[in-house]
């Protein structure tokens, strides 16, 4: 049995709190939102309760988990060596869409570390979550609360359709802020490397380390032999409907136009301002918001896949937005829901599309 209790998301009813830290108390599961993407937590240090997240997502167990925190002091529990500067860091970024990877503890078990050394660890800036962490006493591992074939949840609806029946509590507050999956980066390296895109933008990152690597898998640019983070080796969300992204916007009319002219049922996934541009031509249309608020757009864009998966379209067409920013996070999850259908002339559609 799942049960499903309304949250306010800005000033969290403590008795549902209460009731949901007592689940993760107890060994069991609960779904919190984030500011970044919908988390399924439990108990960081129990490993037989770290097992049912596993259990509930169809995830390879292989694939380690973010440990989630509500205050620095969890933070020496649940790793060590942490350098100095790092805390410092911490201490003024936190709560925020950024995780660091960090030695672990022994206390960790290595269920939640997919077997790994490290861990990593994040304190998320959302009134429920720190709430339900405060009211557990304990750290949450908590992956995105999604079946480990679909997009990250950002409603609680998503959360329902994914793992109704799977976990023990779902905590429905509405909207997540962001959208997408926060920042992951390796520190435990100098200078430290960039693992995973998110709403903690690489400009700002860069301001407060000065130099960081980023590899060219962090932009989701070609398929990567070598896995940056565990996670990255398994095949990502991918719409059950083929997903083609045009980077080059002076193609796209064309890529719409042949493709229908083939017979396919396109379906756009557009911002506003180009939505508009292509009000004539009777095509479907989901917006993404709009293109001068990139923020917008990384809240709306999971959904937005889920919306082509169940649209009677054949082939999804997004087009690229700038990488500025949270920008280089919407890219990368585009670039690999599209399982790197980058087009960048008309030849390339037929590359990925039966002619
Ligand atoms: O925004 C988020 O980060 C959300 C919310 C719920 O906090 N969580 C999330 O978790 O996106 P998940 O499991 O979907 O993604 C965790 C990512 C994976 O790519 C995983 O491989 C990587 O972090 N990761 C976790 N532990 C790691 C470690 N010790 N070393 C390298 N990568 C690690
Ligand atoms: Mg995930």
């Amino acid at each position: 049995m799942t049960e499903v209790l309304k949250v306010d998301p800005l000033y969290p009813e403590l008795d549902k709190i209460k009731k949901a830290a007592s689940v993760i108390k107890a060994g069991g599961t609960v779904v919190f939102p984030t500011e970044t993407v919908y988390g399924l937590g439990a108990n960081a240090l129990d490993a037989e309760a770290v097992k049912k997240i596993f259990i509930a997502k169809n995830r390879p167990m292989d694939n380690p988990l973010i440990v989630h925190i509500s205050n620095i002091d969890q933070l020496y529990e649940v790793a060590k060596d942490i350098p100095e500067k790092i805390i410092n860091i911490a201490k003024i970024v936190w709560p925020g869409p950024l995780t660091f990877v960090l030695k672990k503890t022994d206390k960790v078990p290595k269920e939640t570390t997919g077997g790994l050394d490290t861990v990593a660890v994040r304190m998320p800036a959302h009134p429920v979550a720190l709430a339900l962490i405060n009211e557990s006493g304990v750290a949450i591992a908590a992956p995105s609360a999604n079946l480990a074939t679909k997009p990250s949840p950002t409603k609680a609806e998503h959360v329902i359709d994914d793992l109704f029946g799977k976990v023990d509590v779902v905590l429905d507050s509405g909207e997540t802020f962001f959208g997408v999956e926060s920042t992951v980066i390796n520190v435990t390296v100098d200078p430290p490397v960039l693992l995973r895109p998110g709403p903690f933008s690489v400009e700002e990152l860069e301001r407060i380390f000065g130099k960081i690597v980023i590899p060219e898998q962090a932009k989701g640019t070609g398929e990567f032999s070598v896995a940056l983070a565990p996670g990255m080796k398994y095949k990502h969300y991918a719409p059950t409907k083929k997903l083609l992204v045009v980077e080059n916007r002076g193609i796209l009319r064309d890529v719409i136009k042949e493709l229908r002219e083939k017979g396919y049922r396109v379906v756009f996934l557009c911002a506003h301002e180009v939505c508009k541009q292509f009000q004539e031509e009777k095509i479907e249309i989901i917006e993404l918001g709009s293109e001068n608020n990139l923020y917008e757009i990384s809240r709306n864009l999971f959904d937005s896949f889920r919306k082509l998966d169940k649209s009677n379209a054949d082939i999804g067409i997004i087009h690229s937005v700038s990488e500025r920013g949270i920008g280089l996070a919407i890219m990368n999850r585009t670039r690999k829901a599209s399982g790197f259908s980058s087009i960048y002339s008309i030849e390339d559609v037929w590359k990925y599309v039966g002619n």
